[in-house]
């Protein structure tokens, strides 16, 4: 069952420059996927590809002067770009769960971790004090927090970056979302805690019967964690299907690229460093948007290339997508 669908959302940056004139940066280009019960979707591409306006454009967090121009993000039956804000408020956080990466941040500092949890429940619905403590320390021992009854009382400075990072996928979850978005949630913390991390969320995910979408920019963690995937550059999905598929059979040359420049295979010798700048979302090149970064492009790429269906929900932005279908990288 779909819970997610984002269906050619258009985010735009409009700004006037010294002489007055109105420049727009297309940063999001009719980006369509979806999430499904069940599953992890991971929403993966360089820095700067888009992938973060996504999410926030999708929960209403975008700031000025980014707004989105189009599209539709259906969640429930509603879509959410074009719910009031007193609506999309009462959603995230309740119905919609949102991890972002900075725990540091996210917390307030000058609240301790139970009452944030305490409050967090209640911002939502009136909660019974006693209910919702208890709720609080069952959700951190569930987010693998030891002595959780003594961690209610700890302040947020207290805790490691891996604590921290367990207690705000808790404050994500206390609320039973069905869908949970997570924005790099464990960028900058070491190997070992980012597993156990990742994998207590798969195992929420699959015993609860959510649906989540990971951004992240490292292709293990979607390998590991993730059913499917979508591959943005430039603002635009150029790949997306099964892990299985868009892994064994990369069939863009970006995703090609970006497999191709894993730390794993440039260590072992294999790889190839990703090249070339990410194009001016002020002046994108005609047609294909990878067109000035592509080794394979040809006269034909100044048309905007169609989405090729490879079967099984496996869909490349490319005109030569058949042709790559398969290849080594
Ligand atoms: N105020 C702005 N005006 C124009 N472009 C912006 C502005 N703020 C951010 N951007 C651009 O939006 C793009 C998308 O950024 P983001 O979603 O944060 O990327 P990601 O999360 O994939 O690293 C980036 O290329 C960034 O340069
Ligand atoms: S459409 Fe052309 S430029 Fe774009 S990725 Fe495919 S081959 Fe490269
Ligand atoms: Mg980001």
């Amino acid at each position: 069952m779909t819970l997610l669908a984002i269906d050619n959302l258009e985010t735009d940056f409009v700004s006037r420059t010294l002489d007055d004139e109105i420049r727009v940066a297309h940063a999001l280009n009719k980006v369509s996927f979806e999430v499904n019960r069940g599953e992890i979707v991971g929403l993966v591409g360089e820095t700067g590809a888009g992938k973060s306006l996504t999410a926030q454009s999708v929960l209403g967090l975008l700031r000025a002067p980014a707004r989105v121009v189009g599209g539709e993000a259906v969640f429930d039956g509603r879509d959410l770009l074009t719910l009031p804000p007193a609506e999309m408020n009462e959603l995230r956080g309740y119905e919609i769960g949102l991890v972002v990466q900075n725990p540091r941040t996210s917390l307030d500092p000058l609240c301790r971790i139970g009452d944030q949890l305490v409050r967090m429940q209640r911002a939502h619905r009136p909660v019974n004090g006693r209910v919702a403590r208890k709720k609080a320390v069952d959700m951190l021992a569930a987010v693998g927090i030891p002595e959780p009854e003594r961690r209610m009382r700890a302040w947020p400075h207290e805790l490691s970056g891996g604590m921290a990072q367990r207690v705000l996928m808790a404050m994500a979850l206390i609320n039973e979302p069905r869908l949970l978005i997570a924005d790099e949630p464990t960028t900058g913390l070491d190997v070992t805690v980012q597993a156990a991390i990742l994998d207590l969320l798969r195992q929420i995910v699959l015993e609860r019967s959510m649906g989540a979408l990971i951004i992240t920019h490292d292709l293990g963690v979607v390998a590991h964690y993730c059913e499917r995937v979508a591959v943005m550059f430039a603002g635009s999905i150029v790949e997306e299907g099964t892990v299985d598929a868009v892994f064994e059979t990369p069939s863009h040359p970006y995703t090609r690229a970006l497999l191709s420049a894993t730390p794993e295979r440039l260590k072992l010798g294999s790889g190839r460093q990703l090249g070339g700048p990410p194009p001016d979302l002020y002046n994108l090149p005609i047609g294909c948007h990878y067109r000035d970064r592509c080794e394979r492009v040809r006269d034909i790429c100044t048309t905007p290339p169609p989405a090729t269906d490879l079967g099984e929900g496996h869909r490349v932005q490319c005109h030569f997508a058949k042709d790559l279908e398969g290849q080594p990288l």
